[in-house]
């Protein structure tokens, strides 16, 4: 183009008349600019449009690749492999199916419902309704924090959670702030009736339960806290821990730890302690990881047989699913189940639910429990 145009130029300065030059000059461009582009856009009898070729080339590859079977085998192995430990392993099974032996405790864990507004309330609802229907006869259930979306909306959705959720009939809750309830720790306090950390007794199984403090990312526990916390690690040793959090330790394995907008902060404190008086479990949500994603659990073997789950999301982001899991505790055993869910199949995932041994066996008498045992001075 640049060519073209000091060429008239040239022409037009040895005529003296650059107007009648340009006009001389531009008719035959325009011509064959014309032309061109009859060329381009107005296929002619018997050709073959360019996209046409291209999409027959690639199916020629494709078809080659398909002949060869150590390019496609490969691939076809690596899908299946890929499904069987993600997607795959659907159990609809109810509990008293897969433990007939009855005598076990169970635990409903889940976290993060915030629903960003009315239409997504029907993903807390088809949980409850799964739970209710499905799984009935739930003994206690722990929420890991994020139930509300922030302060506009508490005086709403805390009314409505606890609303839905008594049609689960679960006798006992456990509530922790996460960062967006955090932005309204008033109304946390007031309508869910616990403090911020506190521990629960259930049979011998000590929920440590410890709450975001701060509306930031990562998840803000005080020095008062960690201490009351450590307190109780080590004066309960002959009991079954569960510590629950709303972002996960750094040091959990989870693929969730790789953020740090997802950790607890000073997550290190509790690391130290772990390494010397390990517990049995630590719960934390925040995440929102659909279970077709590696990462949910980890048992880290810098720590002694601690298991840490990733029990977010009941919220429906794209592409993911209403999911949380279920601890069944036998009696008189130290094995537990940690089952997924996946609440809109009505069914457990099997390729991301496991079994872990607890350091005692598990003893309830199956009456008491639920009990506030300690707080934070
Ligand atoms: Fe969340």
């Amino acid at each position: 183009m640049r060519a073209a145009h000091s060429h008239i130029s040239g022409e037009g300065a040895v005529f003296g008349n650059p107007g009648a030059a340009n006009t001389r000059r531009v008719e035959p461009v325009r011509d064959a600019d014309a032309g061109l582009k009859r060329n381009i856009c107005t296929p002619r009898k018997n050709d073959v449009p360019a996209c046409w070729l291209m999409i027959s080339c690639i199916m020629k590859y494709f078809l080659g690749m398909l002949r060869n079977i150590r390019i496609w085998l490969p691939s076809v192995v690596a899908v299946l492999a890929f499904l069987a430990q993600t997607g795959c392993g659907h159990d609809a099974r109810a509990l008293k199916d897969i433990f007939p032996r009855g005598d076990i405790f169970t635990v409903w864990a889940h976290s993060d419902i915030h629903p960003r507004g009315n239409a997504e309330m029907i993903h807390y609802e088809t949980a409850v309704r799964d739970v209710a229907d499905y799984i009935p006869g739930i003994n206690a259930a722990l929420v890991a924090g994020d139930i509300v979306m922030g302060s506009r909306s508490a005086p709403v959705q805390y009314p409505w959670f606890l609303s839905v959720r008594k049609t689960a009939a679960i006798p006992f809750w456990c509530e922790i702030a996460g960062n967006h309830d955090a932005e309204d720790i008033p109304s946390f306090l007031r309508y869910t009736g616990k403090p911020l950390h506190y521990a629960a007794l259930f049979g011998n199984v000590l929920f440590i339960c410890m709450s975001d403090e701060v509306y930031d990312h990562p998840t803000q526990i005080s020095d008062a806290a960690f201490e009351w916390w450590k307190r109780l690690v080590i004066q309960n040793r002959d009991k079954i821990i569960v510590t629950m959090t709303h972002g996960c330790l750094a040091q959990s394995g989870l693929l969730a730890s790789f953020d740090w907008g997802q950790r607890v902060e000073g997550s290190e404190r509790f690391a130290r302690v772990l390494g010397e008086y390990p517990i049995d479990m630590w719960i934390s949500g925040h995440a929102h990881t659909p279970y077709y994603m590696n990462g949910k659990w980890s048992r880290p073997f810098w720590f002694k047989n601690i298991l840490f789950i990733d029990v977010s999301a009941i919220r429906k982001n794209k592409g993911t699913n209403i999911q949380s899991y279920i601890l069944v505790f036998s009696k008189n055993s130290p094995d537990l189940a940690v089952l997924l869910r996946n609440h809109e199949t009505h069914s457990f995932i099997a390729s991301r639910s496991l079994r872990h041994t607890l350091r005692h066996p598990f003893e309830w008498d199956g009456r008491t429990g639920g009990a506030v045992v300690s707080v934070p001075q």
